[in-house]
């Protein structure tokens, strides 16, 4: 497709992704030099709470423990505290691959992602604070009632729905269409949650076509998951709203609250007493020095699906014969890493030539000014203009669904294969066909 785009408009396109990570590295030296000055000088020996990995999750435990003032909590995190370019929710697809991102690989896979190069899978990972909510499309999906249910049923207690339900509505503050339903949204929490800003026609048709096939259009996050939506997103302002914005600044920090960027943890440290084991503190790296700071009550694994897995293997936490075949001390043969399960994403595109969505063209300044200045306009889209959960004849019943639909508003290769390609890794082979 890049052949059909003059070289002029070319370079502009092309220009603005390498802009970004401009951006994004002159914040990773500018973090540097503040957790330098700043924040390392600062911290204490130990503390009541450690939280290992200042994401989605560790950003909001780490905020509510310390709404105690007895207690002392440390936030270590590996990347940097999130540049303000990361809120501009169109460029979200720009993001991975940066040094924010983990840019973890898959191994080649034999039954799937054969359109990707190489059979690759890419799984972006955040590494900011705010973690894979400074990365991810912003959608805001709770997950099915039936799911906690059956997790509690299979011996997680207190994970059932209407027991969660209750911290879904304490998370949220919800400023969009379902303000007044107090049944299932929340106003008073610090997670900001919106209707999207910006959509272009398609996302009518896209509810109407789902009532051609008989579904409603629902609240996915209320009392009936199946259906069609036009998506809800987790922004303020029609900027992005990572669980860092929401738990860790806009006036939430507090004196008992460290929190210490660019930390990368490399090991739980445990000790055995009367046959128990305790974890009694943290090894970490901070610009190539090794350090340990003691935990008086408790260490709080938060580092993501790899993340975690990982450091408990190098904390001797894992299976048996893997630890020793990369010669960890084993503290605990446990089955950690096991069961990892994915979701196939399948992406068709379908062409409508009166209703074609492009990206902005860089220079339209009108769209600059109407995001910085009044939160509207292109420059909000996340670009997932609708959604449906369905129920296959797979599903065990219909309100418990097995398919998402994400309905984009523009082709794959509507940026001229500069950065959607790239970012989830499409071979040359596909981008062709699209
Ligand atoms: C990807 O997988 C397909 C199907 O298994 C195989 O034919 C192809 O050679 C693989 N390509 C690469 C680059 O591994
Ligand atoms: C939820 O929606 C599905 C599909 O539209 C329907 O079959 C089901 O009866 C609905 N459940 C409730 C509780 O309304």
């Amino acid at each position: 497709m890049g052949s059909q785009l003059p070289l002029i408009l070319r370079i502009l396109y092309s220009s603005v992704p390498f802009l970004i990570l401009v951006f994004i590295w002159c914040n990773e030296i500018y973090e540097v030099f503040r957790v330098a000055v700043f924040v390392l000088p600062f911290y204490q020996d130990s503390y009541d709470f450690i939280v290992v990995g200042g994401g989605s999750a560790g950003a909001a435990v780490a905020s509510r423990l310390s709404e105690n003032k007895l207690f002392s909590v440390l936030l270590i995190e590996a990347g940097p505290k999130a540049p303000y370019i990361s809120d501009v929710p169109l460029i979200v697809a720009t993001l991975t691959d940066t040094p924010l991102d983990w840019s973890y690989r898959t191994e080649p896979q034999k039954e799937c992602c054969n359109g990707l190069e190489n059979n690759v899978s890419h799984w972006t990972s955040g590494r900011v604070l705010g973690g894979g909510s400074v990365l991810n499309y912003m959608l805001y999906v709770r997950g099915n009632k039936l799911d906690y249910d059956n997790w509690e049923k299979l011996g997680n207690k207190g994970w059932s729905y209407d027991n969660i339900l209750a911290f879904f509505k304490k998370a949220e503050n919800q400023r969009g269409r379902y303000m007044s339903d107090d049944a299932f949204h929340g106003t008073d929490g610090p997670l900001s949650v919106e209707d999207r800003r910006h959509s272009s026609s398609l996302a009518k048709a896209f509810i109407e076509a789902g009532k051609e096939l008989g579904y409603e259009e629902v609240d996915v996050n209320g009392g009936n998951q199946t259906g069609f939506t036009t998506p809800q997103v987790t922004m303020k302002d029609g900027q992005r709203f990572s669980s860092a914005r929401a738990y860790l600044y806009d006036g939430k920090t507090r004196s008992n609250l460290f929190v210490l960027p660019k930390a990368f943890a490399t090991k739980i440290i445990t000790v055995k007493s009367n046959g128990k084991i305790k974890a009694t503190g943290v090894e970490f790296n901070v610009f190539g020095m090794t350090r340990h700071i003691q935990a008086r009550k408790e260490v709080i694994v938060s580092c993501g699906t790899v993340g975690s897995a990982k450091l408990l293997m190098l904390s001797g936490i894992g299976p048996k014969k893997h630890l020793q075949d990369l010669k960890i001390d084993i503290v605990k043969d446990l089955q950690v890493g096991h069961n990892l399960q994915d979701h196939i994403g399948n992406g068709i595109t379908l062409l409508h030539k009166d209703n074609a969505v492009a990206p902005p063209h860089p220079l339209n300044f009108m769209a600059h000014l109407d995001f910085l200045f009044n939160g509207k306009g292109p420059y909000t889209s996340n670009n997932v203009e609708g959604m449906s959960f369905t129920a296959s004849k797979y599903s065990e019943n219909p309100n418990w669904p097995d398919i998402q639909i994400h309905f984009f508003g523009l082709s794959l290769t509507a940026d001229y294969g500069i950065v959607i390609k790239p970012s989830i890794g499409i071979s040359d082979e596909v981008s062709c066909l699209l």
